[in-house]
């Protein structure tokens, strides 16, 4: 998902895209970014342990510095998936950042009938982001 996605904000060519995984993903990113589309599988009911250490990272460097960032998200679960939406958005409602997309959620069964939502989930957030609609 994170790959055809990011392939999508590219192919616009309205933002520079920049690709980090959970792990390699920082804070010098996150202060530098315009928005971001952060994606995790669901696992035990929440957000994978990766994504969870990401946040804990940025958290109190990131807070009160960028309220109203633009984000979206995106989650890949072998059943359900809510609980990882949640999670992650009750985060990013306490860093104040702005959900512009509703959440978009793949069972893993069916990922490859969403990869068209995929490209329209980057391809909206580049074009989105260029205009200044966020
Ligand atoms: C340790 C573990 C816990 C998981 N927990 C959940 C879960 O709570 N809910 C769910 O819908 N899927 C769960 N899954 C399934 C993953 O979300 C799924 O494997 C992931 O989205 C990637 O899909 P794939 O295994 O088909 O590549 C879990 C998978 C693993 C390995």
């Amino acid at each position: 998902m994170a790959e055809v996605i990011a392939a999508a904000a590219e192919a616009t060519d309205a933002v520079d895209v920049i690709s980090r995984g959970a792990s390699e993903a920082g804070i010098e990113d996150v202060l530098a970014a315009d928005g971001y589309l952060i994606g995790s599988p669901e696992t035990f009911g929440s957000m994978s342990g990766l994504i969870k250490d990401f946040f804990e990272r940025i958290y109190y460097p990131a807070q009160d510095q960028l309220t109203g960032r633009p984000y979206a998200l995106f989650v890949c679960a072998g059943n359900d998936g809510l609980g990882a939406i949640a999670a992650m958005q009750r985060i990013a409602r306490g860093l104040g950042w702005k959900e512009v997309q509703a959440p978009l959620l793949a069972r893993s069964h069916e990922l490859e009938l969403r990869l068209e939502d995929c490209e329209q989930l980057g391809a909206a957030m580049a074009l989105g982001l260029s205009m200044g609609i966020f």
